[in-house]
Protein backbone atom coordinates (compact mmCIF):
# COMPACT_ATOMS: atom_id res chain seq x y z
CA UNK A 1 0.00 0.00 0.00
CA UNK A 2 1.32 3.61 -0.83
CA UNK A 3 2.78 5.13 1.73
CA UNK A 4 0.33 8.38 1.13
CA UNK A 5 -2.60 6.27 2.63
CA UNK A 6 -0.89 5.95 5.75
CA UNK A 7 0.52 9.34 6.16
CA UNK A 8 -2.69 10.48 5.39
CA UNK A 9 -4.60 8.15 7.81
CA UNK A 10 -2.53 9.50 10.40
CA UNK A 11 -2.75 13.22 9.35
CA UNK A 12 -6.59 11.99 9.90
CA UNK A 13 -6.33 10.76 13.37
CA UNK A 14 -4.04 13.47 14.16
CA UNK A 15 -6.69 16.11 13.58
CA UNK A 16 -9.92 14.41 15.25
CA UNK A 17 -8.25 12.09 18.44
CA UNK A 18 -4.34 14.22 18.71
CA UNK A 19 -0.97 13.18 17.94
CA UNK A 20 -1.31 10.92 20.92
CA UNK A 21 -3.22 8.87 19.80
CA UNK A 22 -1.12 8.05 16.19
CA UNK A 23 1.67 7.80 18.94
CA UNK A 24 -0.18 5.20 20.70
CA UNK A 25 -1.34 3.23 17.60
CA UNK A 26 2.89 3.15 16.85
CA UNK A 27 3.60 1.93 20.35
CA UNK A 28 0.82 -0.41 20.34
CA UNK A 29 0.82 -2.24 17.34
CA UNK A 30 4.98 -2.65 16.83
CA UNK A 31 4.75 -1.91 12.61
CA UNK A 32 7.72 -3.41 10.90
CA UNK A 33 8.25 0.23 9.23
CA UNK A 34 9.01 2.17 12.30
CA UNK A 35 5.92 3.69 11.66
CA UNK A 36 7.26 6.16 9.41
CA UNK A 37 6.04 6.66 5.73
CA UNK A 38 7.03 8.63 2.74
CA UNK A 39 4.42 9.31 0.23
CA UNK A 40 5.93 7.49 -2.39
CA UNK A 41 6.97 4.70 -0.46
CA UNK A 42 5.37 1.32 -0.30
CA UNK A 43 4.16 -0.91 2.94
CA UNK A 44 2.32 -3.89 4.15
CA UNK A 45 -0.88 -3.16 3.99
CA UNK A 46 -1.58 -4.99 7.76
CA UNK A 47 0.10 -2.22 8.77
CA UNK A 48 -3.11 -0.32 8.20
CA UNK A 49 -5.37 -2.94 9.16
CA UNK A 50 -3.68 -3.27 12.72
CA UNK A 51 -3.98 0.32 13.38
CA UNK A 52 -7.95 0.25 12.14
CA UNK A 53 -8.27 -2.71 14.53
CA UNK A 54 -6.53 -1.10 17.34
CA UNK A 55 -7.97 2.03 16.93
CA UNK A 56 -11.50 0.98 16.87
CA UNK A 57 -11.38 -1.44 19.77
CA UNK A 58 -9.83 1.64 21.84
CA UNK A 59 -12.65 3.85 20.43
CA UNK A 60 -15.28 1.28 20.33
CA UNK A 61 -15.93 2.41 16.98
CA UNK A 62 -17.11 0.49 14.09
CA UNK A 63 -14.73 0.00 11.67
CA UNK A 64 -16.62 0.57 8.46
CA UNK A 65 -17.75 4.22 9.94
CA UNK A 66 -13.82 5.14 10.88
CA UNK A 67 -12.77 3.94 6.80
CA UNK A 68 -15.87 5.91 5.78
CA UNK A 69 -14.72 9.00 8.24
CA UNK A 70 -11.14 8.57 6.66
CA UNK A 71 -12.79 8.55 2.93
CA UNK A 72 -13.47 12.16 4.25
CA UNK A 73 -10.67 13.13 5.11
CA UNK A 74 -8.80 11.79 1.88
CA UNK A 75 -10.91 13.21 -0.82
CA UNK A 76 -10.24 16.40 0.70
CA UNK A 77 -6.41 15.88 0.22
CA UNK A 78 -7.11 14.34 -3.30
CA UNK A 79 -9.45 16.95 -4.19
CA UNK A 80 -6.81 19.53 -3.87
CA UNK A 81 -3.77 18.12 -4.71
CA UNK A 82 -5.84 16.57 -7.88
CA UNK A 83 -7.84 19.20 -9.06
CA UNK A 84 -7.13 18.46 -12.93
CA UNK A 85 -9.32 15.19 -12.17
CA UNK A 86 -12.15 16.66 -10.72
CA UNK A 87 -12.24 19.82 -13.24
CA UNK A 88 -12.19 17.09 -15.88
CA UNK A 89 -15.84 16.00 -15.38
CA UNK A 90 -18.90 18.02 -14.59
CA UNK A 91 -21.12 15.98 -12.39
CA UNK A 92 -20.24 12.62 -9.98
CA UNK A 93 -21.27 10.04 -12.17
CA UNK A 94 -18.63 11.40 -14.91
CA UNK A 95 -15.96 11.82 -11.79
CA UNK A 96 -16.45 8.05 -10.73
CA UNK A 97 -16.91 6.49 -14.35
CA UNK A 98 -13.50 8.42 -14.62
CA UNK A 99 -12.18 6.52 -11.59
CA UNK A 100 -11.24 3.44 -13.10
CA UNK A 101 -10.71 4.00 -16.80
CA UNK A 102 -8.36 6.88 -16.02
CA UNK A 103 -7.27 7.92 -12.54
CA UNK A 104 -6.26 5.08 -11.10
CA UNK A 105 -4.49 4.16 -14.53
CA UNK A 106 -2.52 7.51 -14.23
CA UNK A 107 -2.08 6.47 -10.64
CA UNK A 108 -0.81 2.86 -11.69
CA UNK A 109 1.03 4.10 -14.25
CA UNK A 110 3.18 6.50 -11.76
CA UNK A 111 3.42 3.71 -9.28
CA UNK A 112 3.53 0.13 -10.76
CA UNK A 113 2.93 -1.41 -7.83
CA UNK A 114 -0.25 0.63 -6.22
CA UNK A 115 -2.86 -2.09 -5.15
CA UNK A 116 -6.07 -0.47 -6.58
CA UNK A 117 -8.93 -1.47 -6.62
CA UNK A 118 -11.55 -2.31 -9.62
CA UNK A 119 -14.65 -0.44 -10.19
CA UNK A 120 -16.65 -1.84 -13.11
CA UNK A 121 -19.77 0.47 -14.27
CA UNK A 122 -22.84 -1.68 -14.99
CA UNK A 123 -25.24 0.73 -15.61
CA UNK A 124 -25.71 4.18 -15.63
CA UNK A 125 -29.17 6.89 -16.69
CA UNK A 126 -29.21 10.12 -15.68
CA UNK A 127 -29.79 9.80 -11.83
CA UNK A 128 -28.94 6.31 -11.48
CA UNK A 129 -25.46 4.39 -11.27
CA UNK A 130 -24.33 1.07 -10.09
CA UNK A 131 -21.39 0.34 -9.75
CA UNK A 132 -19.59 -3.01 -8.42
CA UNK A 133 -16.39 -2.69 -6.30
CA UNK A 134 -13.65 -5.40 -6.12
CA UNK A 135 -10.45 -5.70 -4.06
CA UNK A 136 -8.78 -8.00 -1.82
CA UNK A 137 -8.41 -5.48 0.41
CA UNK A 138 -11.98 -5.18 1.53
CA UNK A 139 -12.07 -1.52 1.90
CA UNK A 140 -15.33 -1.22 0.06
CA UNK A 141 -16.46 1.88 2.99
CA UNK A 142 -13.45 3.56 2.32
CA UNK A 143 -14.51 4.06 -1.13
CA UNK A 144 -18.37 4.51 0.52
CA UNK A 145 -16.73 7.36 2.50
CA UNK A 146 -14.79 8.77 -1.14
CA UNK A 147 -18.18 8.90 -3.04
CA UNK A 148 -20.53 10.61 -0.15
CA UNK A 149 -17.89 13.53 -0.75
CA UNK A 150 -17.92 13.46 -4.48
CA UNK A 151 -21.15 13.83 -4.87
CA UNK A 152 -20.96 16.66 -2.44
CA UNK A 153 -18.00 18.03 -4.51
CA UNK A 154 -20.49 18.45 -6.98
CA UNK A 155 -23.10 20.08 -4.99
CA UNK A 156 -25.42 16.89 -5.91
CA UNK A 157 -27.54 15.19 -3.15
CA UNK A 158 -28.13 11.52 -3.48
CA UNK A 159 -28.25 8.28 -1.56
CA UNK A 160 -26.22 5.68 -1.46
CA UNK A 161 -26.80 1.76 -1.06
CA UNK A 162 -24.73 -0.22 -0.45
CA UNK A 163 -24.90 -4.48 -1.07
CA UNK A 164 -22.19 -6.76 -0.49
CA UNK A 165 -21.67 -9.40 -2.84
CA UNK A 166 -20.22 -12.93 -2.23
CA UNK A 167 -19.39 -13.72 1.38
CA UNK A 168 -15.76 -11.97 1.85
CA UNK A 169 -16.38 -8.38 1.33
CA UNK A 170 -13.79 -8.26 -1.32
CA UNK A 171 -17.19 -7.45 -4.05
CA UNK A 172 -19.50 -4.75 -3.04
CA UNK A 173 -22.08 -2.92 -4.94
CA UNK A 174 -22.90 0.69 -5.16
CA UNK A 175 -26.13 1.73 -6.39
CA UNK A 176 -26.02 5.55 -6.75
CA UNK A 177 -29.77 7.77 -7.05
CA UNK A 178 -29.26 11.80 -7.50
CA UNK A 179 -32.51 13.04 -5.93
C1 LIG B 1 -8.16 12.24 -7.76
C2 LIG B 1 -8.72 11.24 -7.19
C3 LIG B 1 -8.03 9.97 -6.76
C4 LIG B 1 -6.69 9.65 -6.72
C5 LIG B 1 -5.51 10.51 -7.09
C6 LIG B 1 -6.61 8.28 -6.19
C7 LIG B 1 -5.42 7.61 -5.94
C8 LIG B 1 -5.31 6.47 -5.19
C9 LIG B 1 -4.09 5.96 -4.60
C10 LIG B 1 -2.69 6.58 -4.74
C11 LIG B 1 -4.39 4.84 -3.91
C12 LIG B 1 -3.45 3.95 -3.09
C13 LIG B 1 -2.96 2.74 -3.83
C14 LIG B 1 -2.03 1.91 -2.97
O1 LIG B 1 -2.07 2.05 -1.77
O2 LIG B 1 -1.20 1.14 -3.47
C15 LIG B 1 -5.82 4.65 -4.05
C16 LIG B 1 -6.52 3.61 -3.47
C17 LIG B 1 -7.90 3.54 -3.45
N1 LIG B 1 -8.76 4.32 -4.18
FE1 LIG B 1 -8.31 5.94 -5.29
N2 LIG B 1 -7.87 7.81 -5.98
C18 LIG B 1 -8.76 8.81 -6.29
C19 LIG B 1 -10.11 8.76 -6.20
C20 LIG B 1 -10.82 7.70 -5.70
C21 LIG B 1 -12.26 7.68 -5.50
C22 LIG B 1 -13.22 8.83 -5.77
C23 LIG B 1 -12.57 6.45 -5.00
C24 LIG B 1 -13.91 5.88 -4.62
C25 LIG B 1 -14.93 5.82 -5.35
C26 LIG B 1 -11.33 5.72 -4.86
C27 LIG B 1 -11.20 4.47 -4.31
C28 LIG B 1 -10.04 3.92 -3.82
C29 LIG B 1 -9.98 2.86 -2.85
C30 LIG B 1 -11.18 2.18 -2.19
C31 LIG B 1 -8.62 2.60 -2.62
C32 LIG B 1 -8.00 1.60 -1.61
C33 LIG B 1 -7.38 0.40 -2.22
C34 LIG B 1 -8.35 -0.77 -2.41
O3 LIG B 1 -9.56 -0.65 -2.09
O4 LIG B 1 -7.91 -1.80 -2.95
N3 LIG B 1 -10.29 6.50 -5.31
N4 LIG B 1 -6.37 5.65 -4.83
Amino acid sequence: MKGIVFTEFFQFIEDNFGYEMVDELIEETQPASGGIYTAVGSYPFNELVSYLTYFCKKKEMDPALALRLFGHHLFNVFSKNYQQFFKAQNGSFGFLASIDNHIHVEVAKLYPDAELPKFNIISQTETEMVMHYTSERKLHALAHGLIEKTLEHYHQKGEINTQVLGEDGSQVQFKITLK
